[in-house]
């Protein structure tokens, strides 16, 4: 035992007990399972799980590594796995969702009720032209239409991208462009907070921006009732149109490497890439993560409070939960509106059993519950919860304690899973009830997964040493490619450094040297992570630049109490830099049009000037000192090698 030996919590006996993955023997066993014999465990589980229309008799094929396929040769359907097959086996009138819109209003929705109305979309959106192969740009709020578009493109066999509903009309045309998608759903707007905020305006500002030639059709969901133009022709009613739809479509029957979906993510360079996911190995892997990940029971009511428009909103909302048959909670809101108890008195309301957040959201309700006793947990009975779940970003141990302590009441494990856009569902992760879990560790990899920590070469790191993340094998719920460029998924995600043989992550991370317990160390790319949202530097600099008052732009990160990393700009500008009098409304104008460049989300929290950047002497923007300035940290090390010392003292904020 090392001297540094952490805290383990075990999970409850009675939980453990009735676990899908009843301890750590059995998790061992499954472990064993995999490796003796890899295909036949994926097998073993894709036939068990999901109904095929046509068996597959081929499991991996890697003639073509790294695009991988799964189950080539099977046939299904997305949507009816999720939808028909409950139906077909006595879950029709079971609460499929329960939705609670941002003012508090309640709605559920059974399978049977799920069903008609996809089936309806479905017809709607054929009834536009949209057939199987083509592309559906979704731009919705959190709302039941969302979930419902989602599943009928499935139903159809279109691959939608849903672009999350706080991006900007530039990042909504950019995706629209890159996927040349058929047709875009959305809405008029959007409640949130208690105010209703525009959404068709956003979209139609993106389709006059060019490059979205392809979109035949806008289906327009009728939310806040605020007036939105209409191009005729072109733009249509959702309600009109749904009303006029039969009950019932036939699903689609796809190939199992069919892609389901694409989904925009930030990497270290260049604009944001369409992951593309497949059908059959995707849904896969969200019902086996449900099952063993969230232990989810018939009678268990699931609550994920991601958004669609992330890669979580898609497996743990919109396909997962329903592939397993469960009820689950659907929010429109935001979680201090009306006030920060909000998810508390949703959690007793809607008697919440397995509850599954973001970091970010905890620490800023730990804030407002340490700031206003009538917010805090225990004023709510929660006692329905049995397993809490944690997701996007490392949960520093003092959040996980609270998580633990206070909405957990000490009795519900919190499964910490590790995971990316790019894998479709949880990597490493503890099961419920099985892994002993250790505050900010994501403790070992889900059964299947070959998980292992490097150095540069590709050689394997003893525990105790940091080093870089990849997966070793091939999995069923993979990235396929990046959508356009396949060149890019090789170079970003199978690099050359490993003889192309594992995936990389693009996280650092380290075992534990007693446990072998993996703990994510952050990225080792460009990329940020700010409340849980994945962002490039390298995107918000280019969005810098683009302002006519912007010379040169350099962006980092600092730690930060509430969002994990908060972003902060070094910035040129091509006139003399402003003063301390001017500097603020510069401040407001940038950080406008970063959020009408991006989204909101990418604002930087913290912009300063300099008359240049520190550079090297052949012109090389010298990072590592940003993030020490970002941070406010005293320069200790040596800044011979810099071409401009002086602006150090102009950058330290
Ligand atoms: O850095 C890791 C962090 O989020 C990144 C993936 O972001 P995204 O594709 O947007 O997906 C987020 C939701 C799955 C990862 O590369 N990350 C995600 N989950 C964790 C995490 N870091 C530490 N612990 C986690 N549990």
């Amino acid at each position: 035992m090392s001297d540094n030996a952490q805290k383990l919590y075990y999970p409850p006996e009675s939980l453990a007990k009735n676990a899908a993955v009843p301890g750590m023997e059995a998790y061992q066993a499954l472990v064993k399972q995999a490796e003796t014999d890899y295909e036949g465990y994926w097998a073993n589980h894709a036939r068990k799980l999901l109904d095929w229309k046509k068996p597959f008799t081929k499991v991996l094929d890697e003639s073509n590594a790294p695009f991988f396929k799964w189950f080539d040769d099977g046939e299904l359907n997305v949507s009816y796995n999720c939808i028909d097959r409950q139906v077909n086996n006595g879950l029709g009138d079971k609460v499929a969702i329960i939705f609670e819109a941002d003012d508090g209003q309640v709605t559920k929705v059974t399978y049977k009720d799920l069903l008609s109305r996809v089936s309806k979309m479905a017809n709607a959106l054929k009834s536009v032209g949209v057939a199987k192969g083509d592309r559906v740009v979704i731009y919705l709020p959190m709302s039941i239409e969302g979930i419902v578009a989602m599943q009928a493109c499935a139903r159809i066999g279109a691959t939608h991208s849903v672009v999350f509903g706080g991006f900007s009309a530039q990042s909504l045309r950019d995706r629209i462009e890159s996927s040349s998608a058929a047709a875009l759903i959305t809405s008029d707007g959007q409640f949130r907070g208690g105010k209703a905020l525009p959404l068709k305006p956003i979209a139609d500002e993106a389709l006059a921006m060019g490059g979205c030639e392809s979109i035949k059709k806008v289906l327009v969901v009728k939310r806040t009732g605020t007036e939105v133009n209409m191009t005729a022709g072109r733009d249509v009613w959702l309600n009109d149109i749904l009303a006029e739809q039969p009950e019932t479509c036939e699903p689609e029957w796809v190939g199992a490497e069919h892609p389901l979906f694409l989904l925009y993510t930030s990497g270290s360079t260049g604009k944001p890439k369409g992951v593309q996911h497949s059908s059959g190995g995707y849904l896969l892997h969200a019902m086996l993560t449900m099952q063993y990940t969230f232990d989810i029971k018939p009678d268990d009511v699931f609550w994920c409070t991601a958004d669609i428009g992330w890669v979580t909103g898609h497996t743990y909302i919109a396909y997962g939960p329903l592939a397993c048959g469960a009820t689950q909670v659907v929010f429109e809101g935001v979680p201090t509106y009306p006030d920060a108890g909000r998810f508390w008195k949703m959690i007793q309301n809607h008697k919440v059993s397995v509850f599954y957040t973001a970091p970010t959201a905890i620490r800023s309700l730990i804030k407002a519950a340490d700031a206003n006793e009538a917010v805090h947990p225990d004023r709510y009975d929660m006692s329905s919860l049995r397993i809490l779940g944690s997701v996007g970003e490392p949960i520093n141990p003092a959040a996980w304690e609270w998580y633990y302590e206070n909405i957990g009441g000490s009795r519900c494990p919190i499964v910490d899973t590790f995971w990316q856009t790019e894998t479709g569902g949880h990597m490493i992760t503890p099961l419920p009830g099985a892994t002993p879990m250790v505050p900010g560790s994501c403790t070992l990899p889900f059964p299947g997964i070959q998980a292992a920590v490097v150095d540069e070469t590709g050689l394997e790191q003893p525990w105790g040493q940091g080093g870089i993340l990849v997966v070793k094998r091939p999995w069923p719920s993979m990235i396929r490619t990046v959508w356009g460029d396949p060149e890019r998924f090789k170079t970003s995600y199978y690099p050359a450094d490993f003889q192309g043989k594992y995936y990389l992550a693009g996280d650092g991370a380290i075992r534990d040297i007693d446990t072998g317990y993996f703990t994510i160390t952050g990225r080792i790319d460009d990329v940020l992570n700010v409340s849980g949202h994945r962002m490039g530097t390298m995107e918000i600099e280019s969005a810098l630049v683009a302002h006519e008052k912007v010379a040169e732009a350099a962006v980092v990160g600092r730690p930060d109490d509430t969002t994990g990393e908060a972003i902060v700009a070094f910035v040129v500008l091509k006139g003399p830099r402003p003063s301390e009098a001017d500097a603020p409304a510069v401040i407001k104008e940038l950080s406008a049009w970063v959020a009408k460049e991006i989204g909101p989300i990418a604002k930087p929290k913290d912009i300063r000037f300099g008359e240049n950047l520190p550079k090297t002497r052949s012109g090389k923007i010298m990072r590592r000192l940003l993030r020490q300035l970002a941070k406010g940290e005293e320069i200790t090390q040596d800044t011979s090698t810099l071409e401009n010392p002086a602006i150090l003292d102009q950058l330290k904020g």
